[in-house]
């Protein structure tokens, strides 16, 4: 089982390595939460470049990076010459001549692939408009810590067919589960696009109901970006059907978990019932990012430990 390079899309690790990675994150997250330092990293650079805010991914990052011993630097395209046309091939050569792991979060997927294949050190995908792979990892080991395996379980995807949606039906054929997706009409999901092996893990469902019909986790994101919510006023009315609300949540299996990766709006993707509710384990699955970064910087970094 060799040690991936990269992690730059959900699909990069097989689930042996996924096996392996989860039981790191337990023994991590253990140690962490006994206050038990562990530097494995210590001297080691984390070069974080930002084209997008971000609270959750730049924390977890930053702080995790500290907490294995090592330091992070912050890069935003905005006050580099990232932003002002350097070629994404030079910054990659130089930025990984002076770091040991780079994490990104950009635009498109091409740019990083392309950043990825000029860089010495492992790249990570902290979002692209395509794949949030770090995301998924941290909801799927929030899964495992309060369900056990995710293995042959349903997760129903309630809303917008977004980077969120796509690394869902990656993970589903990693990690064999079933993903329910529900989108709104004119908003679906190109199955091509997620690159899938077409192994079947997937159903399309036109009523967000059916889609949560016997899930054991219903999950769902944003209908538009954080501050961007006045231009998107025709996206808002075509996704009023498509708000987790009780009744979704109770056609879903009885003991189903209800996530999102957040920044949430209450009322719009999500009721406030339903997200500050029993079933709701949103908290844990923003902790659990720093977790599994830790995990991921460490496996990418060290290999097996
Ligand atoms: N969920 C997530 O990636 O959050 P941030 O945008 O705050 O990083």
């Amino acid at each position: 089982m060799n040690t991936p390079r990269h992690y730059l899309q959900f699909k990069d690790f097989t689930r042996e390595q996924y096996d392996y990675l989860f039981g790191r994150v337990r023994w991590i997250k253990d140690k962490f939460k006994r206050y038990e330092p562990y530097h494995p990293l210590f001297d080691r650079t984390l070069v974080m470049i930002f084209e997008k805010a971000s609270t959750r991914t730049r924390l977890s990052f930053e702080a995790g990076m500290q907490q294995l011993g090592g330091s992070a630097i912050y890069l935003n395209t905005r006050d580099s010459q990232l932003g002002r046309g350097e070629p994404v091939e030079d910054a990659a050569q130089v930025i990984s001549r002076m770091s040991d792991v780079v994490m990104i979060r950009t635009f498109e997927q091409d740019i990083i692939d392309r950043f990825a294949a000029n860089s010495r050190v492992p790249v990570i995908n902290g979002l692209t408009n395509e794949y949030h792979p770090c995301q998924i990892l941290a909801d799927i080991f929030t899964f495992i810590e309060h369900r056990g395996s995710i293995q042959g379980k349903t997760v129903a995807w309630v809303g917008d067919a977004n980077n969120m949606s796509y690394t869902w039906l990656q993970a589903a054929e990693v990690l064999d589960f079933k993903v329910r997706v529900s989108t709104p009409p004119g908003y679906g999901i190109d199955p091509a696009r997620a690159g899938l092996a077409g192994t079947g893990h997937f159903e399309l469902f036109a009523d967000p109901m059916e889609a949560c019909r016997g899930a054991d986790l219903v999950t769902t994101d944003v209908w538009t970006s954080m501050g961007f919510e006045a231009e998107n006023d025709a996206r808002m009315k075509a996704f009023a059907d498509w708000c987790v609300d009780a009744d979704m949540m109770a056609a879903a299996n009885s003991g189903a978990l209800f996530m999102h990766c957040l920044p949430a709006h209450r009322g719009e993707e999500v009721t406030a019932e339903v997200i500050d509710g029993p079933q709701s384990v949103v908290w844990d699955e923003a902790e659990n990012r720093l977790h599994v970064q830790k995990a991921l910087m460490e496996y990418l970094m060290l290999g097996k430990v």
